[in-house]
């Protein structure tokens, strides 16, 4: 692992990112990536599903595993609301643990020493399921998401790649609809951005599609539900 072109800074809220100067682009939104990720992938994604689907146990399946701030967020959340959650990132490009060890997200969470076990379970997580409980399992799997293949499905999709004009090839509709493959029906897709073009793919496949407002004074995210 190794990551020459990538530096933390704060954001807006006080929660770190990190610039990749390769891409010239952030990991999270520079106007606060924990109220980006609490704003998109918790509260539009988790505990909506939490909430419509009156589960208890849910797996999500995360592309772009990054930093680890929407799986610590997750796993807050289902300790709050003693749900169990079975969670699995996609990462092509692992952060070293240093790059990790870097953030602050122990501030923003309620949970004490979530980051602190997170970070002792991080790399073995890319080689076995970890357990911060009985109930919360994380797996990470180093892998090109052109690659991954399971025969797992998830309730819940985080889609948090790099934006399309950046990474335009994890945006297409043959990369929309192989992620897609993995979804459960009434499974639910968020993403912090909406696109003609991942509007299309979505209702192609059989999503009903809703655009809830979006972070930090964005117009608008996505939320799609799988119905077919
Ligand atoms: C916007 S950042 C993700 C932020 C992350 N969710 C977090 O909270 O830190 C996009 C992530 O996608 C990863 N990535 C880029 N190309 C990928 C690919 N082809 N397959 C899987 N992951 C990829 C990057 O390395 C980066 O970690």
């Amino acid at each position: 692992m190794k990551a020459v072109n990538i530096s933390a800074i704060a954001t807006s809220d006080g929660s770190t990112t990190f610039f990749h100067s390769t891409l010239n682009e952030h990991y999270h939104s520079i106007n606060g990536a924990f109220q980006e990720a609490e704003h998109v992938y918790i509260n539009s994604g988790l505990s909506y599903f939490h909430h419509k689907e009156a589960t208890t146990k849910i797996a999500v399946l995360e592309i772009g595993f990054g930093t680890g701030l929407n799986y610590l967020l997750s796993i807050d959340y289902a300790i709050k609301n003693n749900i169990a959650i079975e969670y699995t990132g996609i990462e092509a490009f692992p952060l070293p643990l240093d790059y990790i060890q870097q953030t602050n997200y122990q501030n923003f969470l309620a949970t004490a020493n979530l980051t602190s076990i997170f970070q002792q379970q991080y790399l073995a997580a890319f080689e076995t399921e970890q357990h911060i409980s009985a109930n919360q399992s994380l797996k990470i799997e180093e892998i090109n998401l052109a690659d991954f293949s399971t025969d797992k499905k998830f309730d819940i999709i985080y889609f948090d790649a790099f934006a399309a004009s950046k990474q335009p090839e994890m945006w297409t509709a043959e990369m929309i609809q192989h992620v897609c493959q993995f979804l459960k029906d009434k499974g639910i897709f968020v993403t912090y951005s909406v696109t003609g073009n991942l509007k299309r793919c979505l209702r192609d496949l059989g999503f009903t599609i809703e655009r809830p407002i979006g972070a930090l004074g964005k117009r608008e995210m996505m939320r799609a539900t799988l119905t077919r």
